[in-house]
């Protein structure tokens, strides 16, 4: 349905991003990105599973602490995961590892389209060198059409293999009750949602966990969406903000605001 719209709206959005021409409201990297370096999103951090795959995105927020999706643990053994910061490119061994010991998932969190997609990574050793992000404010929720930096290695169409580089995108906040008519199952406050209408940029598999930033502020982590880049399907991302969230965070996280 509105295929012919999302078409021409999205090859109008590869335009006007000075991007690549959209083709059936999908399109490149993060999907529709470019590539970033660690060295200016100094929080952001590789999630890699027991083969030392990279599979998720996480946040630092503090030396010992860092954010992802609830959902990137799920059937997970903690204790085979580690976190890597300062490494842009999947394949060199740049930056530093940190081995996880123990891992807290939002006591609420029943599924990632349920909400409080959200765990907290007590690391073994700080990752000391690198930069924190604070946490967007108790009850803040970033202003609709903001830009918001989002970076990770996930896909960069979807059902490549992700990334071997980092990829950064920049996405206007879409207001709340625009997203519920897109989403049946968005919930507001608990969940941000950011991305053009027309498509064009956005998170995707292997993204998840990546910190969605505004004005330095740590006000999403990336949680779903339904396919990546498409028209009116933003990505949805975990509020920080949101009181439940940022209470879960803080009291695992007592240094982080
Ligand atoms: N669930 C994905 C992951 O596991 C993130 C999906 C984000 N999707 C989107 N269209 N923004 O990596």
């Amino acid at each position: 349905m509105k295929k012919r719209i999302s078409v021409l709206t999205g090859v109008l959005a590869g335009v006007l991003a000075g991007a690549v021409a959209l083709t059936a409201g999908t399109a490149q990297a993060i999907v529709g990105g470019s590539r970033a370096s660690t060295k200016d999103l100094p929080h952001l951090l590789m999630l890699l599973d027991a083969r030392g795959q990279q599979y998720c995105a996480a946040a630092l927020i503090a030396p010992d602490a860092a954010v992802t999706a609830a959902h990137c643990l799920l059937k997970k053994d903690v204790s085979t995961l580690t976190v890597v910061a300062g490494r842009d490119d999947k394949r060199s061994t740049a930056g530093s590892i940190a081995k996880i010991a123990s891992a807290a998932v939002h006591p609420d969190f029943t599924g990632t389209t349920g909400g409080h997609d959200v765990a907290v990574l007590h690391l073994a050793a700080p990752l000391t060198g690198y930069r924190t992000v604070p946490l967007a404010r108790r009850g803040s929720a970033p202003a609709p059409g903001a830009g918001a930096t989002v970076a990770g290695w996930g896909d960069t169409d979807p059902g490549d293999q992700g990334t071997r580089y980092l990829m950064k995108a920049t996405v206007p906040v879409v207001a709340p009750k625009t997203c519920a008519t897109w989403y049946p199952s968005f919930r507001e406050g608990l969940m941000t949602c950011a991305g053009y209408e027309q498509g064009g940029a956005d998170t995707c598999k292997g993204d998840s966990g990546a910190p969605l930033v505004v004005q330095g502020a740590l006000v999403g982590l990336a949680s779903w969406g339904e396919g990546c880049g498409q028209a009116r399907r933003p990505g949805v991302y975990t509020s920080l903000g949101h009181p439940a969230v940022h209470d879960f965070v803080t009291r695992q996280v007592p240094g982080s605001r």
